[in-house]
């Protein structure tokens, strides 16, 4: 299968909601709104929906909402969620196998799972190209890719805690496609009127984001899949650089310090384009 698990999204799954939000809706409707179809009328494929917090978001507004994750406790999570409504449709899958016939959807959201699809071990990332072909040939003419990821640069400095583990996101950044790897597979694919969005204001963590005592906290670390990529000896080392900043009191200095470079890049990247 076209994935590689190396977050225990299982595990996760039971958590995540108290960790992560949905961020950049104005985002998203706007670009769903500017498709041909009326938004209450629209099919939305949210692909590597997780527990289904973006389809909560757009349930009521769109028409009929698909999402299609890979782990079957996320998407139990999201199954449950949407139980009572025949409108909302969750399958197990993955988002570069699409299970739909050609030209479904109106619109195709896909958020912060594209450093889940390869290992980085070779430059093109195969299956980011193949979820691509996918989302093109799934969506209808004049409906719109809405991708959110992480830069490279806003990965490693858009997060406080990044800097507790900088190996970690060495490794999670051969993982993620950049942000020109992605331009450049829109471009292939066939899209057109690509467009770049950064939600400056917006974090995935939510109100947990600033948390000082968040990285000696699980549930809190289960949040981004970053802290899974860190050795025992690694996260250790973290864990006493906050405990050791908690009793000398240079975390919120620390904190208030790599802030100031989230402002200036943000955590997160909307890629925007049409199928023509
Ligand atoms: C960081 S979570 C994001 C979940 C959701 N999109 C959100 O933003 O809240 C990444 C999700 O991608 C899922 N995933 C990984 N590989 C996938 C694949 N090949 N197809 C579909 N989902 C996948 C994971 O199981 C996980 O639920």
């Amino acid at each position: 299968m076209n994935t590689i698990e190396y977050e225990n999204y299982t595990s996760t799954s039971v958590s995540y909601n108290e960790t992560r939000r949905p961020i950049g809706l104005p985002i998203i409707l706007e670009h769903l709104a500017a498709t041909p179809t009326a938004l209450g009328e629209q099919t939305v494929l949210d692909a590597g929906c997780g527990t289904g917090n973006y389809l909560a978001e757009l349930h009521g507004r769109i028409g009929t909402l698909h999402g299609v994750e890979f782990n079957a406790g996320m998407a139990q999570v999201a199954r449950d969620r949407f139980a009572e409504d025949p409108k909302v449709n969750i399958q197990q899958g993955s988002a570069t196998e699409l299970p739909f016939a050609d030209g479904l959807f109106d619109g195709i959201l896909c958020t912060q799972v594209l450093h889940h699809l390869d290992d980085g071990s070779t430059a093109d990332f195969p299956n980011v190209a193949r979820f691509f072909r996918e989302a093109f040939r799934v969506l209808r003419p004049g409906g719109v890719l809405i991708i959110n990821s992480s830069g490279h640069d806003q990965h490693r400095d858009g997060f406080w805690w990044a800097a507790l583990v900088p190996k970690a996101i060495d490794r999670m950044l051969t993982r993620m496609p950049s942000t020109e790897l992605l331009e450049e597979n829109f471009r292939q694919t066939g899209f057109v009127d690509y467009e770049v969005v950064v939600p400056f204001d917006e974090v995935l963590q939510g109100k947990q984001y600033l948390d000082p005592e968040g990285p000696l906290k699980p549930a809190w670390r289960a949040g981004d899949s970053s802290w899974s990529l860190a050795t025992e000896e690694e996260l250790a080392h973290a864990l006493d650089e906050v405990k050791s900043r908690l009793d000398d009191g240079t975390m919120a200095r620390f904190i208030n310090d790599r802030e100031k470079r989230r402002a200036e890049l943000g955590q997160t990247t909307f890629l925007i384009a049409r199928k023509p």
